[in-house]
């Protein structure tokens, strides 16, 4: 099979090596990708918000499975563009991506449909909200309706520090259009844990549970990124917690999509909270989290290409989805001053290290080559991941494969996976 992988981060990344397992694929191409889907894959130069010159080449090369790693190109309509040129596309279509592409239509949808998750309100104006926030209880939480990069979120403490929030979201325009319109959500406490599935429109199969660090700092200090790190299974996951959400959150949203007319078929990502009074969605994502795709993906037992057909045919009931009883740890080398500001272009040396060793990865999330060398190209650029026999063996081996990397600048938090003692 030809495939065709559209994405160049650490998960596209991730995505190729599972899909370079399968025994299937024949030719792997990446969109745009990067130096290190270079390695496993043929990329070319092609931007994901390129629809037509994509659905071009997939027709010019024959593919025969389009998977897209990406939120901005799936909440587009990409998958729709493909499909429309005749091409088999593993991610969901711009109606179901609206799941993750609007925070006020996944919030409505909880609520028509029982899905426990924070209590909100929408908003169109700033005058209403600045209104609402008169008679609400800090701390709150506010969110951008669209897509800003995991940063249109803002926690706030005081009501000045909310009326400033709404200023900057929806006066202001940080975020852009994702800010026209707002959710007011009520704050929670607890741990998250994120959970990925894959979903053929009615099915729902989830994979092993992960956790992230999204904020830059060690201590969960400094702001919102992408995602610092990750670690998988959650010893915080436990039975009845996945019992718990089985019953009144994945089917149920599976169900909710289809009933309103917008089967969803592809990856669905629920980052949870786990509070006193049980699991709540904080949000879904429309494809695999990154970095929690690079410590997900590595356990998978199947082959990637038969459950994404699988999925693609509605016939995901028929696979059985399994892991491999260990664990893994993912530490991502961002640039120093991410998710500020931060230079690129700097050689990254010791890549070598990772030949040949079977439970060590070295994911490229931001590289590029440059005069035949790798350099950095990105605030995230390396995500070094080690599987092991329980998490702190993966914790240990993946803090010694930083050490094997280097480049001007780079930056880690030195806590990933500091939970994992929590749970003892
Ligand atoms: P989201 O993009 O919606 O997952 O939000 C980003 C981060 O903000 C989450 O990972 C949480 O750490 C935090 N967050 C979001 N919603 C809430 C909430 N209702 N209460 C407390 N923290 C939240
Ligand atoms: N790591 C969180 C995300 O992919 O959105």
């Amino acid at each position: 099979m030809k495939i065709l992988i559209v994405g160049s981060g650490g998960r596209e990344h991730a995505i190729a090596m599972s899909v370079k397992k399968s025994p299937r694929a024949d030719k792997i191409y990446c969109a745009p990708g990067n130096a290190g889907i270079a390695q496993i894959a043929e990329c070319v130069p092609i931007g994901a918000m390129e629809f037509d010159k994509l659905a071009d080449f997939a027709k010019e090369k024959q593919i025969d499975l389009a998977i897209v790693g990406m939120d901005d190109p799936l909440v587009g309509g990409l998958t729709d563009v493909l499909e429309s040129a005749g091409v088999r596309v593993f991610g969901p279509r711009k109606n179901a991506a609206i799941l993750e592409g609007s925070k006020a239509f996944s919030k409505d949808l909880m609520k028509k449909y029982q899905i426990p998750t924070a209590a909100y309100e929408n908003f169109d104006s700033a005058e209403a909200a600045l209104a609402y926030l008169e008679t609400a209880s800090m701390p709150i939480v506010l969110k951008a309706d669209g897509l800003a990069l995991g940063k249109g979120v803002l926690i706030c403490k005081t009501l000045e520090e909310a009326k400033a929030g709404v200023k900057t979201i929806m006066q202001d325009k940080q975020f852009g259009e994702a800010g026209n319109r707002l959710v007011i959500e009520e704050f929670m406490t607890g741990r998250e844990v994120s959970v990925l599935s894959f979903v053929d429109g009615k099915t729902i199969k989830t994979m092993t549970s992960a956790q992230d660090h999204k904020r830059a700092q060690d201590g969960d200090q400094g702001l919102n990124t992408g995602g610092m790190g990750t670690f998988s299974p959650s010893p915080f996951y436990t039975k009845e917690v996945d019992e718990f959400c089985k019953k009144y959150i994945y089917q149920p949203t599976v169900d909710a999509m289809a009933a309103e007319g917008r089967p969803f078929k592809g990856i669905i990502f629920f980052g949870l909270m786990l509070t006193e009074k049980g699991p709540r969605v904080l949000e879904y994502n429309a494809r695999f989290g990154d970095p929690e795709a690079q410590v997900v993906l590595p356990r998978m037992k199947n082959d990637i290409i038969d459950v994404m057909e699988a999925c693609i045919d509605g016939k995901l009931d028929a696979i059985d989805l399994q892991f491999e009883e260990n664990a893994a740890v993912c530490v991502v080398l961002a640039s120093g001053g991410y998710p500020v500001s931060y230079e690129k272009g700097y050689p990254i040396s010791g890549l070598d290290a990772f030949e040949g060793k079977e439970d060590y990865f070295c994911f490229h999330a931001g590289t590029k080559l440059s005069d035949g060398k790798i350099v950095t190209n990105g605030g995230r650029v390396l995500g070094i991941t080690a599987t092991g026999k329980d998490l702190k063996e993966a914790r240990a081996k993946a803090y010694e494969a930083v050490k094997w990397v280097s480049f001007e600048k780079q930056y880690m938090r030195n806590d990933i996976g500091k939970a994992i003692d929590e749970a003892e």
